[in-house]
């Protein structure tokens, strides 16, 4: 299943993507104005949003990600060099975004931000602000490199297969879909003969600054859940409290995060591994979580990457009636920064 979706105010396109009705969804790049029709789109077609994910920090409009996090309990997904303060899970080159019979190839092709990426799926690939349908994205801010979005289009982007569709993050003349092929020989910006004849080209367009730059980039940088609310119910342990409970036997780690982010950066030596996208059995009545709460009295103190996640499972946990769930603030990327013990 496959929807493009269109956010007129700013010509922004939004992509929604399933492998079946009744099952889990993805979107790229919604925008904030238009949550409440994606959530509408998602009940019709009967759809359990799990990942929002943005191609990189928009200076033009504002993420609906956090939104749709609040909403639905999706997972937000930017790349890991973003400025935004959390997000869920973060992505580089070479990592895979996978949801239930579907998964991105992750491409990380920084000059438009240095924090942009394309997704490759199948025959299609969704380009971000990288490239556009004859255009690519302005290199003159946030980090922007012309000569990086060179290399990024012409020795990432221009590998990839002709007949490869092209979906873009913006179009402002009424285009849709291209293709690699098509873009190779028709984009003007891409009809030059050297790197320095783009930086070049691209050094010389003196664009204006986007209307909703100075109200968009702030509030996409600010996107995280407000942990200090689950802190404040108590139900927050430091790394400082959770580095000393580990080893107890009164308290059960649980890593919320998806194989492939223990695989790459590790976990916390002898947590149980009960990823988020199951967690809804996991702490229901008879799940894993539950009963292991009951049984044995432990605490049930649950961590992911960034602490998004685990505040999340916090708050569904004790709703569910585990009152002994916690969560550790901050994720793992805290207890590293505490150097506490990872093994792989
Ligand atoms: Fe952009």
């Amino acid at each position: 299943m496959f929807r493009q979706l269109f956010d007129s105010a700013s010509s922004t396109y939004s992509y929604l993507v399933a492998s079946r009705h009744g099952g889990e969804a993805l979107i790229i790049d919604p925008v904030l104005e238009k949550v409440d029709r994606y959530l509408q789109l998602l009940r019709e077609l009967d759809l359990h949003l799990v990942k929002s994910v943005d191609t990189h920090l928009h200076a033009d409009h504002m993420t609906g990600s956090a939104a749709l996090r609040d909403r639905t309990h999706c997972i937000t997904v930017m790349g890991e060099q973003t400025k935004a303060d959390i997000v869920s899970m973060r992505v580089a080159e070479g990592d895979k975004i996978e949801i239930e019979g579907m998964s991105l190839e992750v491409l990380y092709t920084p000059g438009h931000t240095d924090d942009s990426y394309c997704f490759l799926m199948d025959d299609r690939v969704f380009t971000g602000d990288t490239l556009l349908i004859r255009g690519t994205g302005r290199t003159d801010f946030q980090n922007g490199d012309a000569r990086a979005q060179y290399d990024s289009i012409f020795n990432k982007l221009l590998k990839l297969p002709e007949e490869t569709l092209v979906y873009p993050a913006h179009d402002y003349k009424g285009d849709t879909v291209s293709t690699i092929g098509e873009e190779r020989r028709f984009n003007p910006r891409l009809q030059v003969a050297s790197a320095d004849e783009y930086v070049e080209l691209m050094g010389k367009l003196s664009l204006a600054n986007p209307k909703m730059m100075d109200v968009a980039v702030p509030a996409n940088m600010h996107i995280g859940l407000h942990q200090d609310e689950i802190a404040r119910k108590g139900w927050a342990l430091s790394v400082d409290d959770a580095l000393l409970a580990l080893g107890r036997r009164d308290t059960a780690f649980v890593d919320l995060r998806e194989r492939s982010e223990r695989e790459k950066h590790g976990a916390i030596l002898g947590s149980l591994h009960a990823p988020y996208a199951a967690l809804e059995e996991n702490i229901a009545q008879g799940g894993m979580l539950h009963e292991l709460a009951e049984a044995t009295g432990k605490t049930i103190l649950f961590y992911c990457a960034y602490g998004e996640r685990s505040a999340m499972a916090v708050q569904a946990a004790q709703q569910a009636g585990i009152a002994a769930a916690r969560h550790i603030s901050g994720g793992l990327d805290a207890w590293r920064k505490a150097s506490g013990p990872v093994v792989k």
